[in-house]
């Protein structure tokens, strides 16, 4: 499972692609304004250190999208467009899918609205997990059953979990067979965290030390 980053945030992107662990970048309007930046200059930036870059279409019929959908796909070849699981955002999704450009359909919610996206060529799905979680639905069963479906159906559309909260989110999505995890900063800073690590790092640490000292003079 490949570990992208659910920022627009450039120092969290750089601080993970220094530590060589993530392969991706996924934006959406909420967090290009948190970040309070130009979306397209944003973009650019970040398309500069990683590839696959998820930028979202904010218009709302089939043929703004399919404009604003091109104009992003044009500033850079890393952009993948994110449509919404609309009809109007799936309709332009298909069009654009059809000109070569890699679509990410987001706000994805059930196995059906996957089946969908699968139907008009989308590179990738996004399930929502925490926010089915958040009206106590399971959220990695239904990304879980994504899997399952696409699988069964020989579907090659990768299925991305999104709206990652936790840790255990994370493990949970690599589990059921999710291509790809998108994760806040924070948890992926979480995913290094485990006590034993840091306890067994200090203690090599001092014990190297000890043989840097100079040899006690024996009596
Ligand atoms: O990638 C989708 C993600 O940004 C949604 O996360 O925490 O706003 O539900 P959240």
């Amino acid at each position: 499972m490949k570990l992208f980053l659910d920022t627009a945030v450039y120092e969290e992107i750089k601080a993970g692609v220094d530590w060589g662990v993530i392969d991706g970048v996924t934006t959406n309007p909420t967090l290009i304004a948190k970040a309070g930046h130009d979306h397209e200059e944003q973009v650019k930036k970040i398309c500069q250190i990683i590839g696959n870059v998820s930028a979202e279409v904010v218009s709302e019929t089939k043929d703004d999208m399919i404009v604003e959908g091109k104009r992003l796909a044009s500033w850079h070849p890393n952009v993948i467009v994110k449509v919404p699981m609309t009809p109007d955002g799936l309709a332009a999704g298909k069009a654009l899918a059809a000109s070569g450009i890699r679509i990410n359909v987001t706000l994805c919610f059930s196995v059906n609205q996957a089946l969908l996206a699968a139907a008009i060529g989308a590179y990738i799905v996004s399930p929502f997990a925490g926010r089915l979680d958040d009206i106590n639905e399971d959220g990695m069963r239904v990304v879980a059953d994504i899997v399952s479906a696409y699988r069964q159906q020989s579907i090659k559309t990768k299925v991305l979990a999104a709206s990652i909260r936790t840790p255990m989110h994370v493990t949970q999505a690599a589990l059921a067979g999710a291509d790809i995890s998108t994760l806040p900063f924070a948890v992926l800073k979480a995913l290094f965290n485990h006590p034993l690590t840091e306890a067994g790092q200090k203690r090599f640490l001092e014990d190297y030390r000890k043989t840097q000292e100079p040899q006690k003079v024996k009596a």
